[in-house]
């Protein structure tokens, strides 16, 4: 595996940044929610660092289940506007206050899908948390509760976002120098 050292075009959130802006996060949710209890539900596999951190920050009782989804026919790096269930909850969330726990939104066609699905299965409320917003490049309206950056069009690495389902391990969120990436293969 080539060393990100080689390729990264620059360190776009901070480690101890993304730190500070999750303890704020989950105060935010803990004060919304408070008297409740929330079903977080982390999706696959980008999710989980930032449902790891935040979920600590969150102070009312909760429970967590996990899903995963792909994209019909699309590459690595796009969505073609149609995804599926690659592995579904563990748990009913029918009646229950859910909050969906999202790496990035993108184009939002993965989101949007999610939550069509979710809402079939009658949740009493359903939210979005994502640590980061790609918002130039929306092409379908999401509802997105709490965000925790917005950030640029720039293919961003780290922090559980992949190149190639490496790098997700590192603790801080980078950018991408594509002419000095080699992919696999
Ligand atoms: P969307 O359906 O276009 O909103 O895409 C969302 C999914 O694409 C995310 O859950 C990520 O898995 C992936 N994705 C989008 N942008 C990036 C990126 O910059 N780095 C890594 N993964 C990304
Ligand atoms: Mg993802």
């Amino acid at each position: 595996m080539q060393d990100y050292h080689e390729f990264l075009d620059e360190i776009l959130i901070e480690a101890d940044t993304l730190q500070k802006r999750i303890a704020e996060l989950g105060a935010e949710i803990s004060r919304d929610y408070a008297g409740g209890d929330i079903h977080l539900i982390c999706i696959l596999r980008g999710g989980v660092l930032f449902l790891a951190d935040l979920m600590r920050c969150i102070t009312v009782p909760l429970t967590v289940d996990f899903m995963a989804v792909s994209s019909y026919g699309a590459g690595a790096r796009q969505t073609t506007g149609q995804v599926r269930i690659t592995l579904d909850l563990q748990s009913g969330i029918t009646g229950r206050d859910v909050l969906l726990v999202e790496d990035i939104v993108d184009s939002g066609y993965t989101i949007a899908s999610v939550l069509k699905m979710l809402e079939t299965r009658h949740p009493k409320s359903l939210r979005v948390c994502t640590l980061l917003d790609k918002y130039e490049r929306r092409e379908v309206d999401v509802p997105i509760h709490y965000c925790g950056f917005r950030i640029p069009n720039k293919f961003v690495f780290g922090y559980g976002l992949d190149l190639d389902e490496y790098y997700r391990n590192l603790p801080f969120i980078g950018t991408v120098n594509a002419t000095l990436y080699r992919p696999l293969q």
